[in-house]
């Protein structure tokens, strides 16, 4: 049926399931729609008039029937809420340690970045078999990265970074589409997503056109050259924070609250560093807002997060 493009190709691990709750739904919405409609049409003839001073017989009620329409339908909804609930977890929690790939949507384009260094626009080339987590932003308005042949599609937003998770299953060439308006080339942001075999994978992203520097490396020559250098030393004797072994750990703010270090939160310490200021420092960081582009702060972003990863 793949042929048929209402019925793009399973190519991911949650695929199938994502059809299954989908036909699922079509199922009993079907099966529903001909009770009510064939119940319509049989009364209709069952129970027409059939002569001027025809008087119908009074109904006053019926317990059994009424516990039963009430308590039928509560299973059927509470059963499709555990299908999507389960579905729903699967798309929303990546497996430990996937591939982090980043992107970035702009009016109108794709542009991707390997953790290796490796750029490509409009195209997302990923290995067969292995979990790949995008990391994505805009740097203008909404975008919606969607890929329908693995069921996964999320919005893509400026000034925030949102996640998604898929394992391609399959090798060969998917369409990758932007589902949400954008302006006027909208219906021309598109893209195709490249399954290569593990191996193929990565002699490409080793290629003759890989990068020369790794994300990190990008992001620890900015780290330099910006100056963050002065101040977030690796001893604690800077005059900001220590960013060695913060990833994914709680950070105590100056106001009591604790704050989870991630990728978020990375993000809005750089761009707007009075928004939440570390127990024991004083607010004297420079905004960074409108100064450095995406795809840098995603890098710098990638440098901090490796500082964390040379521990382990
Ligand atoms: Cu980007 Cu629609």
């Amino acid at each position: 049926m793949s042929d048929f493009p209402l019925f793009p190709a399973q190519a991911s691990t949650v695929a199938w399931q994502v059809d299954a709750l989908y036909f699922f739904l079509v199922a009993l919405t079907v099966v529903f729609c001909v009770l009510v409609f064939g119940m319509v049409a049989v009364f209709a003839i069952k129970y027409r008039r059939r002569s001027d001073d025809e008087q119908p017989e009074q109904n006053h009620g019926n317990l059994a029937l009424e516990l039963s329409w009430t308590i039928i339908p509560l299973f059927l909804a509470l059963f499709v809420f555990l299908l999507g609930a389960d579905v729903f977890f699967r798309l929303q929690r990546a497996p430990a340690d996937p591939l982090e790939i980043y992107a970035v949507g702009k009016q109108w384009m794709w542009k991707i970045q390997h953790e290796s260094g490796k750029r490509e626009i409009n195209t997302l080339h990923v290995p067969k078999g292995q979990p790949v987590r995008l990391t994505m932003t805009s740097e203008d308005v909404l975008h919606d990265f969607y890929i329908p042949a693995f069921r996964v599609k999320n919005d893509v937003i400026p000034g925030r970074y949102t996640t998604m998770w898929f394992e391609a299953t399959q090798t060969g060439e998917f369409h990758l589409f932007c589902a949400e308006f954008c302006g006027t080339q909208h219906s021309g942001m598109i893209g195709k997503v490249i399954v290569m075999e593990p191996a193929d994978y990565h002699d490409w992203l080793m290629g003759a056109s890989a990068g020369g520097e790794s994300m990190a490396e990008a992001g620890q020559r900015q780290f330099q050259e910006l100056g963050c250098e002065t101040c977030h030393k690796t001893a604690s004797s800077g005059r900001g924070p220590s960013l060695v072994g913060i990833f994914n750990k709680q950070e105590k703010l100056a106001n009591g609250q604790e704050v989870t270090v991630d990728v978020d939160y990375l993000r809005e310490s750089i761009l707007q560093p009075r928004a939440k200021i570390v127990e024991g420092y004083e607010p004297i960081m420079p905004v960074f807002e409108g100064q450095i582009s995406e795809q840098s702060l995603l890098q710098i972003v990638s440098y901090i997060k490796s500082l964390s990863e040379s521990e382990e």
